[in-house]
């Protein structure tokens, strides 16, 4: 029987290190991606040994645009069937609009958004032919939040995904594929080390953070449900509930200029 493979990307470090290791655990091959070569060598060395499995590391960086067929064409020349994709490399660029270089803006919406949609072109063909497949976009509740100043391009990508893959859902669920969007809220891992914000949301209270793996556990489940959109974690699930119930001028008042305390500009 051919191997399943979960491709991975942003699979270093955080959310997507967790989904390496929970479908390792469950038996999955894997295929890595991310930029840092050390980390993706020592995390597939670790899992063939822990748990007997296939796991393929790609060093790449997701803001060359030429790097989605790359990938694609590696997984057909060692005919690595893809089975799951997880779309989840990701990043914020703190900022105002007109203060961060177009190039900085340029790379991020390739990362996070281009690659995400062409990867999944590439691959979702293959899973609707086969009548299996399962695709996860790790989206965020800032896509589903009010607009905020600072971190600019950020909400507005990760509510791309969300309708993105609500669509694609709706499409594949009749071919055995299923399209999940998850939305984490403040999750520990290096994102705010990344982005500079590790002082500011440090300040948040410690109750309205989740751990990578309870994140991760919860995505993995909902894609089996074939859920189209999963909001991590009750307290983000009210957060969500009162900008549907609250009339949006209250909701930014309320929402908006809160989470604004938190974006760097
Ligand atoms: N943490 C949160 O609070 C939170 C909340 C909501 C949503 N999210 C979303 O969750 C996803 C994962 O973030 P995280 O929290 O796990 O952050 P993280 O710990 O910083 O991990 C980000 C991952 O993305 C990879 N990456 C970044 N830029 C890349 C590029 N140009 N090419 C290839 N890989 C790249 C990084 O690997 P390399 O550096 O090795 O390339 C790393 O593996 C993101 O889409 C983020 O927007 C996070």
């Amino acid at each position: 029987m051919t191997k399943k493979y979960a491709l991975i990307t942003g699979s270093s470090a955080g959310i997507g290190k967790e989904f390496a290791k929970q479908l390792a655990a469950k038996g999955w091959s894997l295929i890595l991606i991310a930029r840092r070569e050390t980390k993706l060598k020592e995390l597939s060395e670790q899992f063939i040994k822990a748990y007997n499995i296939d796991c393929q590391w790609l060093t790449v960086d997701l803001s060359d645009p030429n790097a989605n067929k790359y990938i694609y064409e590696f997984c057909q020349t060692k005919h690595l069937n893809v089975s799951l994709l997880i779309n989840n490399a990701g990043y914020g660029v703190p900022g105002d609009f007109d203060t961060v270089d177009w190039s900085t803006h340029s790379a991020m919406l390739q990362v996070m958004l281009n690659s995400i949609v062409e990867l999944t072109h590439h691959f979702y063909p293959a899973m609707k032919k086969a009548g299996f497949g399962r695709i996860i976009h790790v989206s965020s509740l800032a896509g589903l939040t009010p607009a905020t100043a600072g971190h600019t391009l950020y909400g507005a990508v990760k509510s791309f995904l969300i309708k993105f893959g609500h669509s694609l859902h709706l499409e594949a669920k009749d071919y055995g594929v299923h399209v999940t969007t998850l939305c984490p809220g403040f999750t520990y891992t290096e994102f705010h080390d990344v982005n500079g914000t590790r002082e500011m949301v440090s300040k948040l209270p410690k109750g309205l953070w989740m751990e990578a793996s309870e994140v991760v556990r919860q995505g993995l489940e909902a894609v089996e449900k074939n859920q189209p959109i999963k909001i991590n974690g009750w307290k983000n699930q009210l957060i969500y509930g009162l900008t549907k119930l609250l009339p949006d001028k209250a909701t930014r008042l309320l929402l908006g200029n809160n989470i604004s305390k938190f974006r760097k500009r």
